[in-house]
């Protein structure tokens, strides 16, 4: 059996990786460390294929004392690091937060591990491993023509989101060097799908237009991403956790790069075609351009050949089936939209971040 602890599994790559793990793995045990932020639920959990295996903790990954407590009942042999503030523009807004539980978080995560895996005379456990879950936002910006991001190309975030991510991926690979934790991480392009929180592009934009109210497009909607649908991101991670060499890096990516505007464009296509009774028909009809997000980066690619070469991972679920997919999830989980949209703090979310962009 392998004991696992998972940070973050009640958002939404945490939430979809327990239910791929409990699928697929039946040796595993997993304790689920989350602190219940707006981001998280434990109704992304209901329905788990094998619930004995999973154990929620509600929790802050800064508390030491607690991380020192869950070590020592459940001898972890694998940490899978997804806890973080993750959104953008909450960072430009606020970036405290991200300070606090992306780098303080990881740093006493680190430490927690590193006291309990230390064996005889400082040598540390190399049958165990830390795994750290990060961005391709790490990377910045490029221009059209630049090649992809790869794992060598020099980390230049440009938010407050990015440079908290950077500063813990540079804080995981310094207990690599320094101390030989067996660490791993995963730097990964915009993921979407199921339980995903509705204040990040693809899900907004499938609720809004369910509403008739309207897509905004932040400035000209000419950005590039790179799309990962996230049980392809989930396969990636439990790849490079099982044959991942220990101390490397590795890009993870969906090989497409879409502007926005063609996005929101196929999703309002997908639901012109499911909804044929909608009043709001033709959907696209509905996009309104908004104020630019400050330090908006222009285009993210990924280059996974390295994953690719090494452990055989690669992107099965292409955009349009993935857009396909994610309307369906959203369409049919009515009661989760509805419990979200009760919730004050969402409210409260959406109003001040489009308002200013209304000005
Ligand atoms: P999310 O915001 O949906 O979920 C984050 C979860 O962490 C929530 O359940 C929240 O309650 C929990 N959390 C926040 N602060 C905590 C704390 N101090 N202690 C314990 N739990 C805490 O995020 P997500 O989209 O699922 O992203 C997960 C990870 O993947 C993040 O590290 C993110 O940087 C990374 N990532 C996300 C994407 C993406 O497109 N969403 C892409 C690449 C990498
Ligand atoms: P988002 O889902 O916030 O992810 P990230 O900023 O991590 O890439 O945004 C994806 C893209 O969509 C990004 O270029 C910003 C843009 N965007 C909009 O145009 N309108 C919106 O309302 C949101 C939330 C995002």
């Amino acid at each position: 059996m392998k004991y696992i602890l998972i940070t973050g599994g009640a958002g939404f790559i945490g939430s979809n990786f327990i239910h791929y793990l409990l699928e697929t793995e039946s040796k595993v045990d997993i304790v689920n460390l989350d602190a219940l932020t707006y981001a998280g639920s434990l109704e992304n959990l209901n329905n788990l294929p094998d619930p004995d295996r999973h154990h929620f903790v509600q929790g802050d990954i800064c508390n030491r004392d607690l991380l020192d407590q869950l070590f020592r009942e459940h001898k972890f042999d694998l940490v899978v690091h997804f806890a973080a503030e993750s959104h953008v523009d909450r960072s430009i807004l606020g970036p405290e937060e991200f300070i606090r539980t992306n780098i303080q978080g990881t740093f006493v995560l680190l430490e927690v591990a590193r006291k309990h895996w230390q064996g005889q005379e400082n040598t540390t456990r190399q049958d165990v491993r830390f795994h750290h879950i990060s961005t391709d936002e790490v990377y910045g910006s490029l221009l059209p023509g630049d090649p992809a991001f790869s794992e060598t190309t020099q980390i230049a975030p440009n938010s407050p989101y990015a440079a908290s991510k950077a500063a813990s991926d540079h804080l995981v690979r310094s207990y690599y060097h320094t101390y030989w934790l067996p660490v791993s991480i995963t730097n990964c392009s915009n993921n979407y799908g199921p339980y995903q929180f509705p204040e990040k592009l693809i899900p907004l934009i499938i609720l809004n237009t369910q509403d008739g109210k309207p897509l905004p497009i932040y400035g000209d909607g000419q950005q590039i991403r790179d799309w990962l649908y996230v049980e392809d991101h989930c396969r990636a991670i439990w790849t490079v956790i099982q044959k991942g060499t220990p101390g490397e890096v590795y890009n993870v990516g969906g090989n497409n790069q879409p502007t926005n505007l063609e996005i929101v464009n196929k999703i309002c296509q997908v639901l012109d075609e499911k909804l044929p009774g909608s009043p709001f028909r033709p959907h696209i009809n509905l996009v309104k351009h908004v104020k630019d997000r400050p330090g908006h980066d222009r285009r993210y690619a990924m280059n996974i050949q390295k994953i690719k070469d090494e452990l055989g991972w690669e992107p099965t679920v292409n955009l349009d089936e993935g857009l396909q997919k994610t309307v369906a999830w959203y369409l049919d989980h009515q009661d989760w939209i509805n419990h979200i949209h009760e919730k004050q703090d969402y409210q409260v979310w959406i109003q001040k971040n489009y308002q200013r962009k209304d000005q």
